[in-house]
Parts: C-alpha cells; sequence; structure tokens
C-alpha cells in the first residue's frame, strides 16, 4: 500500500469536474471540524485532489463528503513500458489486505503510454492477483469477510507510462444518498446539488436565520441536500467495510460532521402534483426519525399570480428549471422564459442570495442591486452555467 513518510496512506477524491475546489473546501472544513485538527495537505488535479492520512480517517471520509464522486485508496505507483513488467509489479502487490480472489472489476485507463490496450492491462491484472493468491493463500477469517462485501473494483490508471493502481473505497458512487428512490424528470445529482448549495451558503452568516426556497423542486433534491450536508452518511453500504486491511476496526462515527445551517424554513414546491408527491416521499426517507421541522411541499406554478405570497424574513432560493433538453419548456422563446424566472425569483422572493441554473448559452442581464458570480459545469452532460446572485447591502 502506498505511504507518506509518517505512514499515512494516500488517497484520492474523485469529484465532477468543475468540483474539485469546492470539494476541497468542504473537506478542510469537514476533516478540521470532525477530526479536531489541521487538515492534511492537499494536492491539486483535474477531477480531484489527493492527501495522505491515517486509513480509518481517510475511510470515514466517505460518511461526511458529499460533494466527491468517490474516494480511492492508492495502493502502487510505478513507472511501467511492457506487460510482462506490469504483471510482476502487480504480483508482488500485498493483495491480501484488500482482496482474496478475483472477484473484482477492473476499471481500467490508459493515456499517452506505451500500454494502451486496456484489454491486455485487465488480463495482467487478474493474472498478478492469481499469481499472488497461489503464493499466499488467503486466511478463513479474510475470505468470510470479502465474500460477504462482494465484488471489489480496482483502478488501473496509466498515464505518460506511469502505473496507478487503486481500491474504490465508496462502492458505488456517493452521489447515491439512500434517501432519493423517487425520482421526477431531470433532477440534478445529488453532489452537484450539494457543491452549488455548499457555495450558496458558504458566505452566509450560520447565526442568522434563513429561508430555503425552490420554487422548482422537482424530487426535492436542494430541500433534502440543504438539511443532509452536515450529517453523517450511514445509511448506505460502502466498499472499504469489505477490505480484509479495515477487518473488524471500527469507524465511530458522531451526528454531525460541520456546523449546520439552522433554516427557519424550507420550502419546496413545483408545478406537477406527482413529482411534489415525490419529493414528499423522498423527505421523509431523509427525515425517517422526525428531526428536521418546518419543511413544506407544495404544488404551485411558480408564474402564478396567486402564488402562495413570498415568504417572509431572510430569503436563500435555489432554482435548477427545465432547459427544453430532458424536459420541455412551453415558451417559444428561451432567452424571455429565463428572464422571466430570473424576474420573478427576485420580485416574489427578495432573495439575499440566489443560485439558478441555466443552460450557457443563456444570458443573464444585470439584475438591479444584486452581484453576480457565475460557476460553469456539466448538468446531466448539458453544459450549464450556475447563477450566484448576492444582494448589495
Ligand atoms: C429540471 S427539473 C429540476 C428538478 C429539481 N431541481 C431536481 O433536481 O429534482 C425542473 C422542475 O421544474 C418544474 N417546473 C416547470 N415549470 C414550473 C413552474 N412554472 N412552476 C413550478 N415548477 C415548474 C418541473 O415540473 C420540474 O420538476
Amino acid at each position: 500500500m502506498l505511504k507518506n513518510e509518517i505512514n499515512e496512506n494516500l488517497f484520492f477524491i474523485s469529484t465532477p469536474l468543475d468540483f474539485e475546489k469546492l470539494a476541497m473546501a468542504e473537506f478542510r472544513e469537514k476533516f478540521q471540524n470532525y477530526f479536531a485538527k489541521a487538515p492534511p495537505k492537499t494536492i491539486l488535479d483535474t477531477g480531484g485532489f489527493s492527501f495522505s492520512a491515517p486509513l480509518l480517517e481517510g475511510l470515514a471520509l466517505n460518511h461526511l463528503l458529499k460533494i466527491p464522486n468517490r474516494i480511492l485508496l492508492r495502493i502502487a505507483n510505478f513507472k511501467c513500458r511492457d506487460y510482462p513488467k506490469l504483471y510482476n509489479k502487480i504480483c508482488k502487490i500485498r493483495w491480501v489486505d484488500f482482496i482474496t480472489n478475483n472477484n473484482i472489476h477492473a476499471n481500467i485507463s490508459a493515456t499517452s503510454s506505451r500500454l494502451m490496450h486496456t484489454k491486455k492491462i485487465e488480463k495482467a491484472l487478474l493474472e498478478g492477483i492469481a499469481c499472488y493468491f497461489k503464493a499466499n493463500p488467503p486466511s478463513k477469517k479474510a475470505q468470510a469477510q470479502t465474500q460477504a462485501a462482494g465484488q471489489q473494483e480496482i483502478f488501473v490508471r496509466i498515464h505518460n507510462d506511469d502505473c496507478t493502481i487503486s481500491i474504490n473505497s465508496s462502492g458505488e458512487n456517493l452521489h447515491k444518498r439512500f434517501y432519493r428512490q423517487f425520482t421526477a424528470e431531470a433532477p440534478i445529482r445529488e453532489n452537484l446539488a450539494a457543491g452549488l448549495i455548499y457555495k450558496l451558503l458558504s458566505p452566509l452568516d450560520k447565526s442568522q436565520h434563513y429561508n430555503f426556497i425552490d420554487p422548482m423542486c422537482g424530487s426535492g433534491t436542494s430541500i433534502c441536500e440543504a438539511l443532509f450536508f452536515c450529517e453523517i452518511n450511514d445509511k448506505r453500504p460502502f466498499a472499504y467495510r469489505g477490505l480484509p486491511i479495515v477487518s473488524d476496526k471500527n469507524i465511530s462515527l458522531a451526528n454531525e460532521c460541520c456546523l449546520a445551517f439552522s433554516f427557519s424554513s424550507l420550502h419546496g414546491t413545483d408545478i406537477q402534483k406527482k413529482t411534489v408527491e415525490c419529493a414528499i416521499k423522498n423527505f421523509s426517507l431523509l427525515n425517517a426519525d422526525g428531526r428536521f421541522q418546518n419543511v413544506t411541499f407544495q404544488k404551485e406554478d411558480l408564474f402564478a399570480v396567486n402564488m402562495t405570497p413570498p415568504i417572509s424574513g431572510h430569503n436563500i432560493v435555489f432554482v435548477n428549471p427545465p432547459y427544453n433538453e430532458r424536459l420541455q419548456v412551453n415558451e417559444s422563446n428561451l432567452q424571455n422564459y429565463f428572464d422571466s424566472i430570473v424576474k420573478t425569483v427576485i420580485e416574489k422572493f427578495h432573495p439575499q442570495r440566489a443560485a439558478i441554473i441555466f443552460p450557457a448559452e443563456y444570458q443573464l442581464p444585470p439584475v438591479i442591486n444584486y452581484l453576480h458570480e457565475k460557476l460553469r459545469f456539466k448538468n446531466g452532460g448539458i453544459k450549464t452555467i450556475c447563477h450566484f446572485l448576492t444582494m448589495k447591502n
């Protein structure tokens, strides 16, 4: 296993593209809060960042972080230009720490290298692992543990003849929470919503109380992610529990990993009744113990004149409208449609801060009394911009 000079393990946190810095900020804040010590140094890369930490701390981050895709535990790194050397290097890895047989899913990629044939790389991996276990048969205890945990995912990345082998400690991608069982049309991924909400809320004063409003809430993702951000996720399986190296070591999990926002209320509305029903069902899974109060979901049209009167107090608004791609819009001029969303949100809610996602080609006109900041990203494969509007003092 790869270790630094003080015997800590190396990890790579994979994030959605364009969310690397936000995910790193989340990592620093939660690491500091949760482990009550300075976070480790991070090295930023495209699609994620790496750091060193004690094994159980790095693995515990699976339960804490809401923006990443997955957390990889680095196993080996070496230069390699031919298949026999790759096989020999793989034979020498201490596989008994991670798996007990060839029940793995290989995730292979190779770029700008002499080894480019992914099928041949996978063959070298499987044969190398088999050669290791022939010489080092696993204990019965390790076998029982890995059998219960099922298949493990091994990542092999070869770039510029530099080969890195990692194990996916998360298992299923981390955007899969436990609560979103009911999906409406074109939902935003949970980890993208978490990242945007983190950016939306971070500059706000946590001693103030805010209403969180999503007037096109779909299946309730933004409301659930706003509430879930500082919670520990222990309600889904994580692959690291099946690693023999973790064995029966206990990762103790507290209730929260950062200072949660205290919302006065959270409101989700959507024009479709069945969508609102999905949001209510998802929220009730998240709130099985009934600890989140003042959350409402209602069927409403954002543009209806008789929409429930705007909520008084400090409002924070999140909007992910249809873009006429996955979800159609009944308006021939999209620019006018998006303009009317901005106008309606500002006039109805007077938000302190708002995050509104539009297709990248849409030009947001200046909004009087608001500062404007942008984050470009891909939402379900569509190039979009999240526009952050902040009320001027
Ligand atoms: C792209 S989806 C986003 C859903 C949500 N953000 C999510 O991730 O689950 C847009 C949502 O806007 C809703 N919608 C469309 N027009 C609306 C309107 N005039 N008022 C309220 N909701 C509307 C649709 O029913 C749909 O659920």
